[in-house]
């Protein structure tokens, strides 16, 4: 079966415009996203998951190492066809509504008009703006800004879903709803790879997680294997896993054998 996403050996790096030193931001990164999974991509900021999300994109070059796909090499733009994607940012035109913008994007997508109808309404229902669909996004609040960036993230029908931090700044109702659209999209079969730097809250949707810290994959796996017995949440396994010293400190003898990254 082809995985959904393969990396290898990523590193992503940047240079300092001033100093021109070169600063690896992504380092030998290796893990798979396989259909149909929920796979969480969890870290503190500046840990490098929005480069590599970028890398995927194709809004950033790998230094080394390989992206792909659908097994299609993300150089290529045609591995893109069959994704959606919900930037970290969305900067929407404020001066549309819900409804001119899903057909704004339905157009950039070749949709015609019966089918941006039906897809906008089906949408727009699946992300609770029905009610809001004539207003000016101006007007929306953030969490209603974010469930509209995922309608138009889900427009074309992907099978992958790359969402970036999609559950930031939203308050627990918005949250939850997120992690509710996340879950349908499961539901129907799709795959879904999205970045959150609330490790804590995302335990109960992940099918797995990859853990980056500092550019380095920390942990791989689903999150009860991650987890210590001792560990009270995922973010307690965390700072564990990086040595933290203020982390719970473990039985010598309790819970999984190993915490390491293991072969994806
Ligand atoms: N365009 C850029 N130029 C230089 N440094 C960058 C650029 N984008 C990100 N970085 C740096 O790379 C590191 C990883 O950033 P990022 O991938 O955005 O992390 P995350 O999404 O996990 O918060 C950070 O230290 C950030 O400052
Ligand atoms: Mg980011």
């Amino acid at each position: 079966m082809t995985e959904v996403i393969q990396i290898e050996q990523l590193v992503v790096t940047y240079r300092d415009t001033e100093t021109r030193a070169t600063r690896t931001v992504v380092d030998r990164l290796t893990f798979t996203v396989r259909p149909g999974e929920v796979f969480g991509f969890l870290g503190p900021n500046g840990a490098g998951k929005t480069s590599t999300m970028n890398v995927l994109l194709g809004f950033t070059h790998a230094a080394s190492g390989s992206a792909s796909i659908f097994g299609v090499d993300v150089r290529q733009p045609i591995a893109r066809q069959r994704i959606g994607y919900l930037p970290e940012m969305t900067y929407y035109y404020k001066f549309l509504t819900a409804e001119e913008l899903l057909r704004a994007y339905g157009r950039i997508f070749g949709l015609d008009d019966g089918e941006i109808r039906r897809r906008t309404d089906e949408l727009l229902a699946l992300v609770e703006l029905e009610a809001a669909r004539r207003r000016l996004i101006r007007t929306y609040s953030k969490g209603m800004q974010q469930r509209l960036g995922l309608a138009q993230a889900l427009l074309n029908q992907p099978d992958l879903l790359i969402l970036d931090e999609p559950t930031s700044g939203l308050d627990p109702l918005g949250r939850m709803k997120v992690r509710e659209i996340i879950l349908r999209q499961k539901a129907a079969g799709k795959t879904v790879f999205f970045s959150s730097h609330e490790l804590g809250e995302v335990e109960s949707v992940c099918d797995r997680v990859a853990i980056l810290h500092r550019g380095e994959l920390k942990a791989l796996g689903p999150v009860g294997e991650i987890k210590h017995p001792a560990d009270g949440n995922l973010e307690q396994a965390f700072l564990r896993l990086i040595g933290w010293p203020g982390a719970p400190k473990p039985a010598s003898d309790a819970g999984p054998a190993d915490h390491q990254p293991t072969a994806p």
